[in-house]
Protein backbone atom coordinates (compact mmCIF):
# COMPACT_ATOMS: atom_id res chain seq x y z
CA UNK A 1 0.00 0.00 0.00
CA UNK A 2 1.22 3.60 -0.81
CA UNK A 3 1.75 5.75 1.69
CA UNK A 4 -1.42 7.91 2.71
CA UNK A 5 -1.32 11.35 -0.06
CA UNK A 6 2.41 10.49 -0.85
CA UNK A 7 3.67 9.91 -4.04
CA UNK A 8 6.16 7.11 -4.68
CA UNK A 9 9.83 8.27 -5.12
CA UNK A 10 10.41 9.06 -8.33
CA UNK A 11 13.73 6.90 -8.62
CA UNK A 12 14.75 3.82 -7.64
CA UNK A 13 17.64 2.88 -5.29
CA UNK A 14 20.65 0.93 -6.98
CA UNK A 15 22.89 1.31 -3.81
CA UNK A 16 22.08 0.81 0.04
CA UNK A 17 24.18 1.31 3.17
CA UNK A 18 23.13 -0.43 6.22
CA UNK A 19 21.40 1.02 9.27
CA UNK A 20 22.71 -0.39 12.53
CA UNK A 21 20.56 -0.51 15.41
CA UNK A 22 21.88 0.12 19.34
CA UNK A 23 20.38 -0.72 22.24
CA UNK A 24 18.71 2.26 24.61
CA UNK A 25 21.53 0.80 26.75
CA UNK A 26 24.26 1.63 24.31
CA UNK A 27 22.88 5.24 23.54
CA UNK A 28 22.71 6.25 27.42
CA UNK A 29 26.24 5.34 27.31
CA UNK A 30 26.55 7.45 24.01
CA UNK A 31 24.87 10.43 25.46
CA UNK A 32 27.33 10.44 28.70
CA UNK A 33 30.62 10.49 26.66
CA UNK A 34 28.85 13.25 24.14
CA UNK A 35 28.37 15.24 26.91
CA UNK A 36 24.69 15.14 25.71
CA UNK A 37 25.02 16.68 22.65
CA UNK A 38 23.74 14.90 19.56
CA UNK A 39 26.69 16.70 17.24
CA UNK A 40 29.12 14.46 19.25
CA UNK A 41 27.87 11.03 18.24
CA UNK A 42 29.19 8.84 16.38
CA UNK A 43 26.84 8.50 12.97
CA UNK A 44 26.96 4.45 12.59
CA UNK A 45 25.17 4.65 16.51
CA UNK A 46 22.49 7.01 14.57
CA UNK A 47 19.33 4.65 13.15
CA UNK A 48 17.80 7.81 11.52
CA UNK A 49 19.53 10.41 10.65
CA UNK A 50 17.63 13.63 10.84
CA UNK A 51 20.29 16.07 12.15
CA UNK A 52 20.75 18.10 8.74
CA UNK A 53 19.67 18.13 5.12
CA UNK A 54 23.29 19.62 4.08
CA UNK A 55 25.51 17.12 2.24
CA UNK A 56 23.64 14.04 3.51
CA UNK A 57 21.58 13.42 0.44
CA UNK A 58 21.99 10.44 -2.27
CA UNK A 59 23.60 11.73 -5.48
CA UNK A 60 21.77 10.27 -8.84
CA UNK A 61 23.60 7.41 -11.04
CA UNK A 62 24.00 10.18 -13.47
CA UNK A 63 26.02 12.17 -10.53
CA UNK A 64 28.29 9.75 -9.60
CA UNK A 65 29.17 9.48 -13.87
CA UNK A 66 29.70 12.89 -13.64
CA UNK A 67 32.29 12.79 -10.98
CA UNK A 68 34.31 10.15 -12.99
CA UNK A 69 34.54 12.99 -15.64
CA UNK A 70 35.75 15.22 -12.71
CA UNK A 71 38.49 17.23 -14.33
CA UNK A 72 40.94 17.81 -11.43
CA UNK A 73 43.49 20.94 -13.22
CA UNK A 74 44.26 23.31 -11.35
CA UNK A 75 43.74 26.35 -13.52
CA UNK A 76 40.65 26.30 -15.79
CA UNK A 77 39.01 22.88 -15.17
CA UNK A 78 36.42 21.70 -17.71
CA UNK A 79 34.54 20.90 -14.80
CA UNK A 80 34.49 24.70 -13.15
CA UNK A 81 33.20 25.69 -17.14
CA UNK A 82 30.50 23.18 -16.69
CA UNK A 83 29.36 24.16 -13.64
CA UNK A 84 29.71 28.06 -14.73
CA UNK A 85 27.38 27.18 -17.40
CA UNK A 86 24.86 25.49 -15.21
CA UNK A 87 24.72 27.96 -12.99
CA UNK A 88 24.80 31.11 -15.19
CA UNK A 89 22.08 29.24 -17.16
CA UNK A 90 19.67 28.57 -14.01
CA UNK A 91 20.23 31.66 -11.89
CA UNK A 92 21.46 34.27 -14.63
CA UNK A 93 24.57 36.16 -13.06
CA UNK A 94 27.86 36.39 -14.68
CA UNK A 95 30.12 35.39 -12.53
CA UNK A 96 30.37 32.30 -10.95
CA UNK A 97 32.99 31.55 -8.11
CA UNK A 98 32.90 27.94 -6.29
CA UNK A 99 33.40 27.64 -2.84
CA UNK A 100 34.07 24.39 -0.35
CA UNK A 101 31.00 25.12 1.21
CA UNK A 102 28.21 28.01 1.62
CA UNK A 103 29.39 29.65 5.02
CA UNK A 104 32.95 29.85 2.48
CA UNK A 105 30.70 32.12 0.08
CA UNK A 106 29.66 33.88 3.48
CA UNK A 107 33.16 34.36 4.91
CA UNK A 108 34.08 35.60 1.45
CA UNK A 109 30.81 38.60 1.00
CA UNK A 110 31.06 39.42 4.25
CA UNK A 111 35.06 40.21 4.64
CA UNK A 112 34.83 42.20 1.25
CA UNK A 113 32.08 44.27 2.24
CA UNK A 114 31.03 43.98 5.76
CA UNK A 115 32.71 46.12 8.29
CA UNK A 116 32.60 46.40 12.24
CA UNK A 117 29.84 48.21 13.42
CA UNK A 118 27.73 47.25 9.97
CA UNK A 119 24.05 45.97 9.59
CA UNK A 120 23.14 43.04 7.73
CA UNK A 121 19.42 42.43 7.47
CA UNK A 122 17.95 39.11 6.23
CA UNK A 123 14.24 37.90 6.93
CA UNK A 124 16.24 35.81 9.31
CA UNK A 125 19.72 34.91 9.24
CA UNK A 126 21.02 30.99 9.61
CA UNK A 127 23.45 30.52 12.45
CA UNK A 128 26.58 30.40 10.11
CA UNK A 129 25.32 34.11 8.76
CA UNK A 130 25.17 35.39 11.83
CA UNK A 131 28.19 33.54 12.94
CA UNK A 132 30.20 35.12 10.01
CA UNK A 133 28.65 38.87 10.65
CA UNK A 134 29.07 38.79 14.10
CA UNK A 135 32.62 37.88 13.64
CA UNK A 136 33.25 41.21 11.92
CA UNK A 137 32.26 43.09 14.30
CA UNK A 138 28.36 43.93 12.58
CA UNK A 139 25.35 43.25 13.61
CA UNK A 140 22.64 40.58 11.76
CA UNK A 141 19.09 42.14 12.03
CA UNK A 142 16.44 40.10 10.86
CA UNK A 143 13.46 41.71 9.16
CA UNK A 144 10.87 38.63 8.43
CA UNK A 145 7.07 39.33 8.83
CA UNK A 146 5.88 39.41 12.17
CA UNK A 147 3.44 36.11 11.37
CA UNK A 148 6.70 34.17 11.27
CA UNK A 149 7.49 34.15 14.89
CA UNK A 150 3.78 32.54 15.75
CA UNK A 151 3.99 28.51 15.01
CA UNK A 152 0.31 28.28 14.69
CA UNK A 153 -0.21 31.23 12.39
CA UNK A 154 -1.25 29.86 8.42
CA UNK A 155 0.43 31.83 5.55
CA UNK A 156 1.46 30.86 1.93
CA UNK A 157 4.41 32.93 2.42
CA UNK A 158 5.79 32.60 6.08
CA UNK A 159 9.63 33.37 5.47
CA UNK A 160 8.67 36.85 4.03
CA UNK A 161 10.67 39.98 5.06
CA UNK A 162 8.24 42.74 5.91
CA UNK A 163 8.65 45.74 3.63
CA UNK A 164 7.66 47.98 5.62
CA UNK A 165 10.43 47.23 8.37
CA UNK A 166 13.03 47.12 5.82
CA UNK A 167 12.38 50.55 4.68
CA UNK A 168 12.38 52.40 8.15
CA UNK A 169 15.58 50.23 8.96
CA UNK A 170 17.36 51.55 5.72
CA UNK A 171 15.93 54.96 6.24
CA UNK A 172 17.63 55.08 9.50
CA UNK A 173 20.86 53.24 8.79
CA UNK A 174 21.29 53.26 4.92
CA UNK A 175 25.08 54.14 5.35
CA UNK A 176 25.89 51.25 7.82
CA UNK A 177 23.62 48.51 5.19
CA UNK A 178 26.62 47.33 2.77
CA UNK A 179 24.14 44.79 1.72
CA UNK A 180 20.71 42.92 2.29
CA UNK A 181 19.85 39.48 2.41
CA UNK A 182 17.16 37.07 1.42
CA UNK A 183 17.00 33.76 2.69
CA UNK A 184 15.08 31.05 0.60
CA UNK A 185 13.50 29.03 1.95
CA UNK A 186 14.04 30.80 5.57
CA UNK A 187 15.80 27.52 7.59
CA UNK A 188 15.55 29.47 10.92
CA UNK A 189 11.55 30.08 10.80
CA UNK A 190 10.60 26.67 9.94
CA UNK A 191 12.04 26.14 6.11
CA UNK A 192 9.36 28.47 5.15
CA UNK A 193 9.29 30.28 1.46
CA UNK A 194 9.17 33.80 0.24
CA UNK A 195 7.11 34.68 -2.60
CA UNK A 196 8.20 36.44 -6.29
CA UNK A 197 5.86 39.37 -5.11
CA UNK A 198 7.71 39.79 -1.69
CA UNK A 199 10.63 39.37 -3.21
CA UNK A 200 10.33 41.72 -6.16
CA UNK A 201 9.21 44.13 -2.81
CA UNK A 202 12.34 43.80 -0.83
CA UNK A 203 14.14 44.46 -4.42
CA UNK A 204 12.87 47.44 -5.22
CA UNK A 205 13.39 49.01 -1.67
CA UNK A 206 16.99 47.72 -2.02
CA UNK A 207 17.25 49.57 -5.34
CA UNK A 208 15.55 52.67 -4.35
CA UNK A 209 18.03 52.77 -1.36
CA UNK A 210 20.63 51.26 -3.73
CA UNK A 211 21.64 48.92 -1.45
CA UNK A 212 23.00 45.27 -3.22
CA UNK A 213 20.54 43.00 -2.15
CA UNK A 214 21.91 39.23 -1.94
CA UNK A 215 19.84 35.51 -1.64
CA UNK A 216 21.07 33.26 1.04
CA UNK A 217 19.61 30.47 -1.98
CA UNK A 218 20.61 27.18 -0.44
CA UNK A 219 17.09 25.74 -0.66
CA UNK A 220 16.12 27.96 -4.28
CA UNK A 221 13.91 24.96 -5.86
CA UNK A 222 12.25 24.33 -3.02
CA UNK A 223 11.19 27.55 -2.62
CA UNK A 224 10.21 27.56 -7.00
CA UNK A 225 8.21 24.83 -5.95
CA UNK A 226 6.27 26.54 -3.20
CA UNK A 227 5.61 29.62 -5.69
CA UNK A 228 4.65 27.43 -8.19
CA UNK A 229 2.30 25.66 -5.66
CA UNK A 230 1.16 28.99 -3.86
CA UNK A 231 1.70 32.25 -5.55
CA UNK A 232 -1.36 33.41 -8.16
CA UNK A 233 0.18 33.16 -11.97
CA UNK A 234 2.57 31.04 -11.34
CA UNK A 235 0.64 27.14 -11.52
CA UNK A 236 1.74 26.86 -15.24
CA UNK A 237 5.30 28.30 -15.21
CA UNK A 238 8.26 25.94 -15.19
CA UNK A 239 10.39 26.11 -11.97
CA UNK A 240 13.03 26.89 -14.44
CA UNK A 241 11.30 30.19 -15.26
CA UNK A 242 10.12 30.85 -11.76
CA UNK A 243 14.01 30.38 -10.36
CA UNK A 244 15.40 32.88 -12.96
CA UNK A 245 12.55 35.60 -12.20
CA UNK A 246 13.66 35.19 -8.49
CA UNK A 247 17.20 35.49 -9.12
CA UNK A 248 16.86 38.52 -12.12
CA UNK A 249 15.61 40.69 -9.30
CA UNK A 250 18.56 40.43 -7.34
CA UNK A 251 21.85 41.53 -7.55
CA UNK A 252 23.43 37.89 -6.30
CA UNK A 253 23.36 34.91 -4.31
CA UNK A 254 25.63 32.66 -1.79
CA UNK A 255 24.45 29.29 -2.28
CA UNK A 256 25.84 26.16 -0.33
CA UNK A 257 25.17 23.52 -2.64
CA UNK A 258 24.81 20.96 0.03
CA UNK A 259 21.22 21.62 0.02
CA UNK A 260 19.40 21.70 -3.59
CA UNK A 261 22.77 21.54 -5.34
CA UNK A 262 22.22 18.09 -4.32
CA UNK A 263 26.02 17.20 -3.76
CA UNK A 264 27.63 15.74 -0.38
CA UNK A 265 29.98 18.93 -0.30
CA UNK A 266 30.34 22.58 -2.08
CA UNK A 267 29.26 25.93 -2.67
CA UNK A 268 29.23 28.63 -4.79
CA UNK A 269 28.92 32.97 -4.84
CA UNK A 270 26.68 34.17 -8.10
CA UNK A 271 26.55 38.05 -8.82
CA UNK A 272 27.00 40.45 -11.74
CA UNK A 273 29.09 43.15 -10.55
CA UNK A 274 32.42 42.85 -12.18
CA UNK A 275 34.61 44.66 -9.64
CA UNK A 276 32.86 43.21 -6.39
CA UNK A 277 33.66 39.47 -7.86
CA UNK A 278 37.35 40.49 -8.71
CA UNK A 279 37.34 41.52 -5.10
CA UNK A 280 35.78 38.15 -3.96
CA UNK A 281 38.03 36.45 -5.99
CA UNK A 282 41.02 37.88 -4.64
CA UNK A 283 40.32 36.52 -0.94
CA UNK A 284 39.23 33.28 -2.61
CA UNK A 285 42.72 32.50 -4.04
CA UNK A 286 44.22 33.85 -0.19
CA UNK A 287 41.74 31.11 1.87
CA UNK A 288 39.69 28.59 -0.51
CA UNK A 289 41.80 28.22 -3.76
CA UNK A 290 42.08 29.09 -7.23
CA UNK A 291 38.89 31.13 -8.52
CA UNK A 292 38.18 27.77 -11.11
CA UNK A 293 37.83 25.24 -7.66
CA UNK A 294 37.56 27.29 -4.80
CA UNK A 295 38.59 24.71 -2.26
CA UNK A 296 36.48 21.93 -4.44
CA UNK A 297 38.25 19.24 -6.51
CA UNK A 298 37.25 18.94 -9.77
CA UNK A 299 35.23 16.26 -9.97
CA UNK A 300 32.50 18.27 -6.70
CA UNK A 301 31.97 20.88 -9.62
CA UNK A 302 30.97 18.46 -11.53
CA UNK A 303 28.69 16.54 -9.48
CA UNK A 304 26.89 20.29 -8.33
CA UNK A 305 26.62 20.47 -11.82
CA UNK A 306 24.92 17.63 -12.71
CA UNK A 307 22.19 18.49 -8.97
CA UNK A 308 21.37 21.80 -9.78
CA UNK A 309 19.89 20.39 -13.25
CA UNK A 310 18.20 17.38 -11.33
CA UNK A 311 16.77 19.54 -8.42
CA UNK A 312 14.50 21.52 -11.28
CA UNK A 313 12.61 18.67 -12.09
CA UNK A 314 8.88 19.06 -10.78
CA UNK A 315 8.64 15.45 -9.79
CA UNK A 316 11.72 15.41 -7.62
CA UNK A 317 10.51 18.39 -5.81
CA UNK A 318 7.04 17.41 -5.15
CA UNK A 319 7.73 14.01 -3.97
CA UNK A 320 10.15 16.01 -1.81
CA UNK A 321 7.74 18.74 -0.46
CA UNK A 322 5.04 16.20 0.00
CA UNK A 323 7.55 13.56 2.03
CA UNK A 324 8.56 16.21 4.64
CA UNK A 325 4.51 17.09 4.77
CA UNK A 326 3.66 13.51 5.43
CA UNK A 327 6.49 13.18 8.48
CA UNK A 328 4.55 16.19 9.82
CA UNK A 329 1.24 15.04 9.12
CA UNK A 330 1.14 11.67 10.83
CA UNK A 331 2.88 13.58 14.25
CA UNK A 332 -0.09 16.29 14.01
CA UNK A 333 -2.40 13.52 13.42
CA UNK A 334 -1.45 12.68 16.74
CA UNK A 335 -1.76 15.98 18.56
CA UNK A 336 1.96 16.65 18.45
CA UNK A 337 2.71 20.32 18.35
CA UNK A 338 4.52 21.34 15.43
CA UNK A 339 5.00 24.54 13.42
CA UNK A 340 3.00 25.19 10.92
CA UNK A 341 2.79 25.70 7.80
CA UNK A 342 4.74 22.42 7.42
CA UNK A 343 7.94 23.47 5.31
CA UNK A 344 10.23 22.49 2.71
CA UNK A 345 12.76 20.85 3.96
CA UNK A 346 12.01 19.64 7.57
CA UNK A 347 9.56 19.18 10.52
CA UNK A 348 10.03 21.42 13.43
CA UNK A 349 8.87 20.58 16.73
CA UNK A 350 7.71 22.92 19.14
CA UNK A 351 9.54 21.63 21.79
CA UNK A 352 8.43 24.40 24.42
CA UNK A 353 4.78 23.01 23.83
CA UNK A 354 5.96 19.58 23.75
CA UNK A 355 7.55 19.87 27.17
CA UNK A 356 5.85 22.64 28.91
CA UNK A 357 7.45 21.86 32.18
CA UNK A 358 11.09 22.88 31.25
CA UNK A 359 11.87 26.38 31.43
CA UNK A 360 13.83 28.06 28.66
CA UNK A 361 16.47 28.21 30.77
CA UNK A 362 16.97 24.48 30.24
CA UNK A 363 16.54 24.24 27.17
CA UNK A 364 13.52 21.97 26.25
CA UNK A 365 14.28 21.81 22.60
CA UNK A 366 17.86 20.75 23.44
CA UNK A 367 16.51 18.12 26.35
CA UNK A 368 13.90 17.06 23.16
CA UNK A 369 16.90 16.18 20.88
CA UNK A 370 18.45 13.83 23.92
CA UNK A 371 15.25 12.06 24.94
CA UNK A 372 14.53 11.50 21.02
CA UNK A 373 17.63 9.81 20.66
CA UNK A 374 17.93 7.98 23.55
CA UNK A 375 14.58 6.76 22.89
CA UNK A 376 15.02 5.79 19.31
CA UNK A 377 18.16 6.48 17.72
CA UNK A 378 16.40 9.20 15.87
CA UNK A 379 18.81 12.29 15.92
CA UNK A 380 17.10 15.69 15.39
CA UNK A 381 19.06 19.07 15.87
CA UNK A 382 17.54 22.15 17.69
CA UNK A 383 17.07 25.22 16.29
CA UNK A 384 16.16 27.22 19.71
CA UNK A 385 18.30 28.72 22.97
CA UNK A 386 21.34 26.70 22.33
CA UNK A 387 21.85 27.72 18.96
CA UNK A 388 20.70 31.20 18.98
CA UNK A 389 20.07 33.12 22.48
CA UNK A 390 22.64 35.81 22.80
CA UNK A 391 24.41 37.10 26.09
CA UNK A 392 23.43 40.27 27.36
CA UNK A 393 25.09 42.64 30.34
CA UNK A 394 27.41 41.71 32.77
CA UNK A 395 25.51 38.41 33.95
CA UNK A 396 26.01 37.28 30.51
CA UNK A 397 22.32 36.99 31.09
CA UNK A 398 20.55 34.94 27.93
CA UNK A 399 17.84 35.92 25.74
CA UNK A 400 16.25 33.44 24.24
CA UNK A 401 14.91 33.70 20.58
CA UNK A 402 11.29 33.63 20.67
CA UNK A 403 10.86 30.07 19.15
CA UNK A 404 12.32 26.81 20.90
CA UNK A 405 12.12 24.45 18.40
CA UNK A 406 13.68 20.69 17.20
CA UNK A 407 14.30 20.24 13.29
CA UNK A 408 13.55 17.03 12.15
CA UNK A 409 15.25 17.93 8.29
CA UNK A 410 14.99 15.25 5.96
CA UNK A 411 17.91 14.51 3.65
CA UNK A 412 17.11 14.56 -0.36
CA UNK A 413 16.72 10.95 -1.93
CA UNK A 414 18.08 8.73 1.17
CA UNK A 415 14.92 8.06 3.47
CA UNK A 416 11.87 6.00 2.27
CA UNK A 417 7.65 6.46 3.78
CA UNK A 418 9.02 3.80 6.56
CA UNK A 419 11.39 5.18 7.97
CA UNK A 420 9.52 7.96 8.42
CA UNK A 421 6.98 6.26 9.74
CA UNK A 422 9.33 4.91 12.27
CA UNK A 423 10.34 8.29 13.37
CA UNK A 424 6.78 9.75 13.86
CA UNK A 425 6.13 6.19 16.18
CA UNK A 426 9.66 7.48 18.02
CA UNK A 427 8.21 10.99 18.83
CA UNK A 428 4.45 9.97 19.61
CA UNK A 429 6.01 7.27 22.04
CA UNK A 430 7.85 9.97 23.47
CA UNK A 431 5.27 12.48 23.56
CA UNK A 432 3.13 9.78 25.67
CA UNK A 433 6.30 9.75 28.52
CA UNK A 434 6.87 13.74 27.70
CA UNK A 435 6.94 14.33 31.67
CA UNK A 436 9.53 12.29 32.46
CA UNK A 437 11.81 14.37 30.06
CA UNK A 438 14.44 16.42 31.78
CA UNK A 439 16.44 19.91 31.37
CA UNK A 440 19.95 20.03 30.96
CA UNK A 441 22.68 22.60 31.78
CA UNK A 442 26.04 23.75 29.82
CA UNK A 443 28.92 23.07 31.16
CA UNK A 444 31.50 23.75 28.82
CA UNK A 445 30.91 26.34 25.78
CA UNK A 446 32.63 27.88 22.73
CA UNK A 447 30.81 31.22 21.21
CA UNK A 448 29.48 31.45 18.28
CA UNK A 449 27.88 28.35 17.27
CA UNK A 450 28.40 26.85 20.72
CA UNK A 451 25.69 24.43 19.50
CA UNK A 452 28.33 22.53 18.04
CA UNK A 453 30.41 21.67 20.77
CA UNK A 454 28.57 22.27 24.24
CA UNK A 455 28.67 19.90 26.64
CA UNK A 456 25.82 19.56 29.07
CA UNK A 457 24.90 17.52 32.15
CA UNK A 458 21.74 16.28 33.06
CA UNK A 459 19.10 18.26 35.88
N1 LIG B 1 22.50 29.38 4.82
C1 LIG B 1 21.50 28.57 5.18
C2 LIG B 1 20.09 29.04 5.09
C3 LIG B 1 21.79 27.28 5.64
O1 LIG B 1 20.78 26.48 5.99
C4 LIG B 1 23.14 26.85 5.70
C5 LIG B 1 23.48 25.53 6.21
C6 LIG B 1 24.14 27.75 5.30
C7 LIG B 1 23.78 29.00 4.86
C8 LIG B 1 25.60 27.38 5.34
O2 LIG B 1 25.92 26.45 4.39
O3 LIG B 1 26.60 24.40 5.66
O4 LIG B 1 27.27 24.73 3.29
O5 LIG B 1 28.29 26.09 5.08
N2 LIG B 1 22.67 24.81 6.79
C9 LIG B 1 22.88 23.47 7.32
C10 LIG B 1 21.66 23.07 8.12
C11 LIG B 1 24.16 23.27 8.05
O6 LIG B 1 21.73 22.07 8.84
O7 LIG B 1 20.63 23.72 8.00
P1 LIG B 1 27.07 25.36 4.62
Amino acid sequence: MKAKGLPFEPYRIKMVEPIRKTTKRERQEILKQAGYNVFAIPAEKVTIDLLTDSGTGAMSDAQWAAIMRGDESYAGARSFYRLEGAVRRIFGFRHVIPTHQGRAAERIVFEALVKKGDYVPNNIHFDTTMANILVRGAHPVNLVVDQAYDPRAEMAFKGNMAPEKLEAFLQRYRNRVPLVMLTVTNNSGGGQPVSLANIRAISSICRRFQVPFFFDACRFAENAFFIKEREPGYQKKSILQIVREMFSLADGALVSAKKDGLANIGGFITLHDDDLATRLKHILIIGEGFPTYGGLAGRDLEAIAQGLEEVLDESYLRHRIEQVRYLGSLLEGAGIPIFRPIGGHAVYLLADEFLPHLPREQYPAWALTVALYEAAGVRAVEVGGVMFARQRGRGKKEIFPRLEMVRLAIPRRVYTASHLEYVAEAVINLYKKRDRIRGLKIIEAQEPLRHFTARFELL
